[in-house]
């Protein structure tokens, strides 16, 4: 029996927030696929922990709410994970989108308040080459294919039940930078694409697996 879903409702466009650390190249990516009609999501605010993120002049252009929740400005990690999720509710958020964003949530509550609706990618093929650095940890490595992978979070790092991954050649990259490329250009295709299916349906969560359900 299925032990967890997504509790998508049943409504055209999902309402997403997005958490960024930086350059924010997949955040553009969702925004023009919105624009485009190719993403059938409702970005309802930014939210970042770097107040000289490029990700916020995107925001910006694009008439998107900013919230700067800062490490600084609280006791703990679960303190700041805390706001993140009061921010989250406020912006009446059904699908959080991580894009870049540099910090694990550490809280429980947020975790379990928003399980199965909490959605990274990670530029590697999980679970090879976790962590910061995988396009580096994969060229190091010698391995002949990489590629991305787009996964629901959970407490352990970039090791919750994978919704989507796609592979690529990086046999013939020169260096790490390179492999970094190739991987970005399916990263912005694949990522608005699997926002747009919460739109379409819901991921039954079964243990490990997930298992993608039309509504
Ligand atoms: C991407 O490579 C993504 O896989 C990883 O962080 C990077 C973010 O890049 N999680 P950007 O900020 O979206 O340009």
């Amino acid at each position: 029996m299925p032990s967890a879903s997504n509790s998508r409702l049943d409504r055209n466009p999902i309402r997403i927030s997005v958490l960024a650390s930086g350059r924010g190249s997949n955040f553009q990516a969702i925004i023009d696929a919105i624009k485009t009609g190719k993403c059938a999501a409702d970005i309802r605010v930014l939210i970042t922990n770097k107040p000289d993120a490029q990700a916020i002049d995107r925001a910006k252009e694009n008439g998107i709410p900013v919230e700067i929740v800062e490490r600084k400005d609280f006791a703990t990690r679960e303190d700041m994970d805390k706001k993140i999720k009061e921010l989250l509710d406020k912006y009446q958020t059904e699908l959080v989108v991580l894009a870049g964003y540099m910090l694990l949530l550490k809280d429980k509550v947020l975790l379990d308040a928003y399980r199965n609706q909490i959605i990274n990618i990670h530029p590697a093929l999980l679970p090879s080459f976790p962590g910061v650095d995988a396009q580096e940890q994969a060229f190091d490595y010698g391995v002949k294919i990489s590629g991305i992978t787009i996964h629901f979070v959970d407490e352990h790092l970039d090791a919750g039940p994978i919704l989507y991954q796609e592979a690529i050649d990086i046999s013939d990259c020169k260096d790490a930078h390179e492999v970094s490329e190739r991987i970005l250009r399916i990263e912005h295709v694949a990522y608005p694409k699997i926002v747009d299916s919460f739109a379409k349906g819901r991921y039954i969560v079964d243990g490990k697996r997930a298992r993608f359900v039309k509504s």
